[in-house]
């Protein structure tokens, strides 16, 4: 119910650097921006069938948790979505899903794990809290809260204003099932009553 009724969703690509150093690529599509100020975001791994922790939160969890409390949230251009999606291939702890897609790791500027260098954008983060809805159970949720410590995008996507061109960003959204949908086909409205007053997109 939850896949198939809230569509659209934005895909996080998340890159990670485990403890001892080795690195990880997953998508994660229940994700979204919490608040500007200071600039935060969440993305939900759920637990593996097993009621593990999947790759991902292992190695983005708090530092008191065992984790390394950072992770970096790339988004997913029409460009690459077949190796972002490829990217969702379980592998073994510690294997490399960049290695698998052709997919390249690019240092960050403040945290250690990688931004993805064929992202336009990529915010790197430190996690602020994990919240287990369900710890241990099969499918059991988790929340990852993250401080976005520093923001990488493509220079011809943003104005003076850092108002982003989504033409030229190009993201893809997921929705049901293995349905994904393009963002080409956008309407505008005014804010408010004032929407009332425009005819439906046609
Ligand atoms: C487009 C897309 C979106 C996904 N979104 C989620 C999600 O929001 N939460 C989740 O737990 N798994 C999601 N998955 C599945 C994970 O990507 C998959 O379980 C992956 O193996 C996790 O990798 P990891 O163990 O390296 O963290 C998604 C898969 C795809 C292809």
């Amino acid at each position: 119910m939850l896949i198939g009724c809230i569509v659209p969703r934005p895909i996080a690509v998340v890159a990670t650097r485990s403890t001892d150093g080795r690195i990880n690529l997953a998508p994660f599509s229940f994700f979204c921006g919490v608040g500007s100020n200071p600039m935060t975001l969440l993305f939900c791994p759920a637990n593996k069938p097993d009621g593990s922790e999947k790759d991902t939160l292992r190695n983005c969890k708090s530092v008191n948790d065992g984790g390394t409390g950072e992770f970096v949230v790339n988004v997913a251009p029409e460009a690459i979505i077949r190796q972002v999606v490829a990217a969702a291939e379980p592998l073994e702890f510690g294997a490399s899903e960049f290695d698998l897609t052709g997919l390249t790791p690019a240092s960050s500027r403040v945290v250690k794990a990688p931004r993805l260098r064929e992202s336009p954008v990529s915010f790197e983060c430190r996690t602020l809290q994990v919240i287990r809805t369900n710890p241990g159970a099969p499918a059991g949720g988790n929340v990852v809260l993250g401080e976005v410590v520093h923001v990488h995008v493509r220079d011809d996507l943003i104005n003076d204003r850092l108002h982003t061109d989504p033409g030229l960003l190009n993201a893809v959204g997921r929705m049901g099932g293995l349905a994904y949908c393009l963002t080409r086909d956008r309407f505008e409205l005014p804010m408010g009553v004032a929407a009332l007053e425009q005819r439906p997109a046609e």
